[in-house]
């Protein structure tokens, strides 16, 4: 006898456009249910009437008692949340030198303390229930900064070690938290109306050339980028159904890579990386203190064992090996 299908329910963040307003067309199409949140939900009006997608506005910049609210509302929408997706985000390019304070603490409270606060604020109620996932969407910029792209790089990156942590701490209690690390996707993001490059009145003029070339590079990017958005948040919602591609997986890896130019990019800088500490070996050992433990002692070194993957409590809390 078929087994009656699980369905989940979704919240997402972000879904005014691209692949958030993606994610919900994939998820509905899967028989799931979804909270779909945007800054003007009148950008989701052909769900409006749809008895699986409730809309809630949401701006992820919020408090964190405003976002403990927006989650408790929508816990109650279908009594629970399996699945949270952040996906709200915008690229802030500027070469640092010209960047404000200000807009950097935005594209911040945007990409980083958003997602991070409304997860905490879901976290309770995933804890409780001893089950749930949380995306993250992260990108190749986190993998490579480049000259005027360091804002949104910076964004992404501190996005990445943020969750790499968390993934150990609340894999033990059966969350599951995972970065969507994305190549270029076709959708609205390098848009000159979305994305924020504009200089301040105070542009530097030296910086000229790497700020117009940069622009040009968006602009010849934009409407060609390789990635195709639909397959993107298919694999995505695969990864979290365990379906398609992730059929079978009892694991997911805490990354899933989309986009053959994001393969290429972070195996170049891994493969970078690995060719510099080549060189750094013995550099990195002449300041050790003298006489004691060596690394290979690895039990008496403790921030050694702290960060070494090898150890269980650096992957789950609880067991150490
Ligand atoms: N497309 C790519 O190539 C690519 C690559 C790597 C990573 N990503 C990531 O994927 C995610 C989605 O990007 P996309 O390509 O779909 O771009 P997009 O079409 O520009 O969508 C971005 C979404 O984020 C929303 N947003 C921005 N600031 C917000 C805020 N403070 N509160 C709530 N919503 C906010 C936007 O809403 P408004 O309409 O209100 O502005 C929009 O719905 C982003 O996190 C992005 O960094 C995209």
């Amino acid at each position: 006898m078929a087994q009656p299908r699980f369905t989940r329910v979704w919240f997402l963040t972000g879904c005014s456009s691209g692949l958030g307003k993606l994610f919900v067309s994939a998820i509905v199409a899967r028989g799931d249910k979804v909270i779909a949140t945007a800054r003007d939900i009148t950008t989701l009006s052909e769900f409006e009437h749809n008895e699986d997608v409730r809309l809630l506005r949401l701006d992820v910049t919020e408090t964190q008692d405003i976002l403990n609210e927006i989650a408790t509302k929508a816990i109650q929408v279908f009594g629970h949340i399996d699945v949270l997706v952040n996906n709200a985000g915008y690229v802030l390019s500027h070469v640092w030198e010209e960047t404000r304070q200000s807009d950097l603490l935005h594209q911040f409270n945007t990409n980083v303390f958003g997602p991070l606060n409304l997860t905490r604020a879901f976290l309770p109620h995933m804890r409780s229930r001893r089950s749930g996932t949380v995306i993250f969407m992260s990108s190749i910029a986190a993998w490579l900064g480049v000259a005027v792209g360091g804002p949104y790089s910076a964004s992404k990156f501190a996005l990445e070690g943020s969750v790499e942590s968390l993934e150990k701490e609340v894999a033990p209690f059966g969350v599951h938290v995972h970065l969507a690390v994305l190549g270029q996707f076709r959708t609205a993001i390098l848009e000159s109306t979305r994305r924020k490059t504009d200089r301040t009145l105070e542009s530097i003029s030296d910086y000229d050339g790497a700020v117009e070339a940069f622009q040009t590079r968006l602009e010849q990017t934009n409407g060609k980028q390789p990635g195709d958005p639909v397959q993107a948040v298919e694999r995505v919602v695969d990864a979290v159904c365990r379906t398609g591609h992730f059929a079978g997986y009892e694991n997911i890896p805490l990354r899933i890579v989309l986009g053959s130019d994001a393969i290429e990019i972070i195996r170049d800088q891994c493969q970078g990386m690995l060719r510099d500490l080549e060189g750094q070996q013995e550099l990195a050992r002449s300041t050790d203190f003298l006489g004691e433990a060596k690394l290979g002692d690895i039990n008496n070194f403790v921030a050694y064992v702290f960060y070494h993957p090898r150890f269980q409590f650096c992957s789950k809390l609880q067991e150490v090996e």
